[in-house]
């Protein structure tokens, strides 16, 4: 669910960029500046009624007329990425959030070296994009299966971010498919690090820069997709519900919002992966296991409020505020 704050846009226009992604430009309906944002940010789309998802902003920062993103259809959709391709048109009406940044980029740190897979070079096609512009020294390192399956393709070859850019394609014979091993030693050469792809890739990523040497905190990683459920490694706790005094015990295999739900107690539930918000609920005492990838940092440490979608706790109850 989106805050009364959303924001009403049109699209004015939506463009295949490869087989199975469309990129769509989203206008004020009111003619008014949108909210700015840097880059590395995303918007919450909010499809139909209860579908929210979020999506990378790959446009130019400075520009407050439109928000551009870009979709990939997902094998697995539930109405967002197939409802985009298939229902949403130009000319027609979506509502957006403001935007937000999970994947900022440090300006201290530099050179960095970037890394995307398939449709996680949306946020990092708009970073070097502003970093080309500012003439800052980086390199991206973009993996595909072929060019035509690589969304941007034609802008990056005919732009002068081409000369920062190693392509891998694994199933064109022109290029190879990402030697991570081989990568390692270049990476030693680069202050940070910026991943963002499917979750096998960017664990790969991750250990690669671990060996490289790099500290966690500079190695950025965005994935927007929900993390694994972990199931094996939850145990159950307690939630008790402030306003009653009731106590539900959540197994491992459920999450809290399935065990409210069927306690007759809603949570607005939309994403159930941690990504919208929608569910976000307060916590009065506890301990959170936070596994949403939609509060920042600073959010997180005040201990007040978590996903019940995907959250889970540390300590043996937690006391929320329903
Ligand atoms: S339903 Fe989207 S964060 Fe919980």
């Amino acid at each position: 669910m989106l805050d009364k704050d959303a924001i009403t846009v049109q699209v004015a226009k939506k463009v295949q960029r490869a087989p199975d992604v469309y990129s769509f430009e989203l206008v004020p309906t009111s003619g008014a500046s949108l909210p700015e944002y840097t880059p590395g940010a995303h918007i919450d789309v909010e499809i139909e009624a209860g579908i929210v998802r979020p999506y990378s902003l790959y446009g130019d920062p400075g520009d407050r007329t439109r928000y551009c993103i870009a979709v990939k259809r997902s094998a697995e959709s539930r109405g967002g990425s197939s409802a985009l391709h298939s229902h949403t048109a130009v000319g027609s009406i979506l509502r957006v959030g403001a935007p937000r940044n999970l994947f900022q980029l440090n300006s201290e740190a530099k050179p960095r070296m970037f890394l995307a897979a398939g449709i996680g070079i949306t946020p990092i096609f708009c970073m070097t994009n502003w970093l080309f512009q500012r003439g800052e020294d980086f390199c991206l390192h973009y993996s595909a299966r072929s060019s035509r399956e690589a969304a941007f393709y034609e802008e990056i070859c005919s732009s002068g971010l081409r000369g920062h850019v190693t392509f891998h394609f694994s199933k064109d014979g022109s290029s190879q498919r990402i030697d991570l091993r081989a990568l390692e030693q270049r990476m030693r050469s680069f202050a940070e690090i910026y991943v963002c792809g499917p979750a096998g890739y960017m664990k790969d990523v991750c250990e690669t820069a671990h060996r490289a040497g790099y500290e966690p905190a500079n190695v950025h990683c965005e994935l927007f997709i929900g993390e694994d459920p972990r199931v094996e490694e939850n145990s159950s706790f307690e939630v008790e519900l402030a306003k009653t005094g009731k106590i539900l015990v959540v197994p491992p295999e459920h999450s809290v919002a399935e065990i409210l739900n069927q306690n007759g107690v809603s949570v607005g539930l939309s994403c159930g992966q941690g990504l919208c918000g929608s569910c976000l609920t307060g916590v009065l005492a506890g301990q959170i296991d936070h596994r949403d990838r939609y509060l920042t940092e600073e959010e997180r440490s005040r201990h007040d409020c978590f996903t019940p979608c995907c959250s889970r706790a540390l300590s043996s109850r937690l006391v929320i505020d329903l």
